[in-house]
């Protein structure tokens, strides 16, 4: 039987399309010929398209990012619900217009109109994508992972969160991280930079974001806030990191503040998010960036953006504000490498808290959790300094330095850090994930106080 234009256009998902276009006519034989051809090819598809389980990122108030790999070149789905039984699901796919950002090894798929402070329960799936005719594309059936769920973010959500840092390839710390903020329930993770060590492959990237060994669903039901750290800009594949890990809605953010795509201020509960990026441990001047960092003018960037956080009522309004960055804003040591001079790397970032730490003041933002230093420890407030600064511990497991220069030290352990209120304070626990104690808590009051 010849397959016709018109069967093909009254088919599926091609109806909607025959509205647009002019009623069938007769096709010359060649035209005849690959419309049989296309009909006639079986949809190819690996045994196992999917290689990972999917990681939720990017959580907003009404959208939600999910990643996941693939072993051939695909189009990504997820299959939204606002029933744990899946019916009636919204599906979306591989994000972009007017193509969406097919791929042979990562699925990006954003999906979007949701309401703030809701749960949802969502299936990822792909579609492998063959060829039988020229550049004609044919998908197979979608393979589809076990159903997840995750609540978006919003004022009336619970006031909750963990950090997570530096955990640096480390599998084992890793682990230990990601088991623990799943235990605590809490419905978003920032994770606090230094994801990697430097990543020349892509495939490098799908292994720590996507694939990390033994923690394979770690962010399939809570999502990650995932914010630089100085590894996560070393080596050619971090540059375009981006085709990993997604960035934020451009909706987000105005004309101005087109470049700064990872920042987010977040309103999770009573508490607000605030992400920044601090960048690379070395000035731009080092030989190691290679003449094409702009660092120093990104941090200045972020310090406009971050003023007009506070402007929008949803943060102005929030009893509790956290901001999140690398590498710490402060260190009490007079030594301390400032991170603006060729000698070694930093230890904190003065052009940041030179340009943020005003702004974080003024805005009564109560504490600045950083990482870099692989070192827990608390900066109280001073009338100087009217943000406490908590700095995250990972990923060394109880010793430091490698091979015969590995010496014990009890200072150093993973952590999550835990923000929660109740009891009208905002209260972080420091958990110490290596030896399952609490290392520190700290409480804050309101903003407004
Ligand atoms: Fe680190
Ligand atoms: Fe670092």
């Amino acid at each position: 039987m010849k397959f016709s234009r018109r069967d093909f256009l009254s088919s599926g998902a091609m109806l909607a399309a025959a509205g647009v276009l002019s009623p069938a006519v007769g096709m010359q034989p060649q035209e005849q010929a690959a419309w049989d051809a296309y009909a006639a090819a079986s949809a190819q598809k690996p045994d196992k398209l999917l290689d990972s389980e999917p990681v939720l990122q990017v959580p907003a108030e009404t959208s939600m990012g999910v990643a996941f790999a693939v072993n051939a070149l695909s189009n990504g789905f997820a299959d939204v619900a606002d029933n744990p039984g899946m019916k009636n699901p919204s599906r979306f796919f591989c994000e972009g217009v007017p193509q969406g950002k097919i791929d042979e090894r990562v699925m990006q798929v954003r999906i979007t109109g949701l309401k703030p402070n809701t749960r949802y329960w969502y299936r990822a799936g792909a579609a492998a994508l063959s060829h039988p005719v020229g550049y004609w594309t044919k998908p197979s059936e979608i393979e589809w992972t076990r159903v997840h769920s995750f609540a978006t973010c919003g004022a009336g959500g619970a006031s909750h969160f963990a950090v997570m840092n530096d955990t640096h390839a480390r599998w084992d710390a890793f682990k230990l991280v990601t088991e623990k903020i799943r235990a605590l329930g809490v419905p978003v993770a920032v994770w606090n930079g230094d994801a990697s060590n430097t990543s020349w492959k892509r495939e490098t990237a799908v292994e720590i974001f996507l694939k990390p060994q033994g923690s394979e669903a770690y962010a399939a039901d809570i999502p990650v806030l995932f914010n630089n750290g100085n590894h996560d800009f070393r080596g050619h594949a971090n540059m375009h990191l981006d085709s990993v890990m997604m960035t934020r809605l451009p909706t987000e953010r105005s004309a101005r503040d087109w470049a700064l795509t990872r920042n987010f201020a977040v309103r999770q509960g009573e508490i607000a998010l605030i992400g920044l990026d601090t960048g690379e441990d070395k000035p731009d001047r080092h030989p190691a960036n290679g003449g094409f960092s702009r660092f120093e003018r990104y941090r200045t960037m972020q310090t406009a953006w971050l003023e007009d956080q506070f402007k929008r009522p949803e943060i102005a309004s929030a009893p509790y504000a956290v901001a999140f960055c690398h590498i710490p804003l402060f260190d009490s040591r007079p030594e301390a490498n400032p991170g603006t001079i060729l000698e070694d790397w930093a230890d904190w970032q003065k052009q940041c808290a030179d340009e943020w730490g005003p702004v974080l003041g003024k805005n009564r933002v109560q504490l600045v959790v950083a990482a870099h230093k692989h070192c827990y420890r608390c900066d109280p407030a001073t009338p100087s300094r009217p943000w406490a600064q908590i700095v995250g511990g990972g990923p060394e497991m109880g010793s430091r330095g490698s091979g015969a220069n590995k010496i014990p030290d009890t200072t150093r352990f993973p952590t999550v850090i835990e923000g929660n209120v109740s009891g009208g304070q905002l209260e972080i626990l420091v958990h110490d994930v290596l030896h399952n104690t609490l290392a520190g808590r700290h409480v804050f009051k309101p903003r407004n106080c």
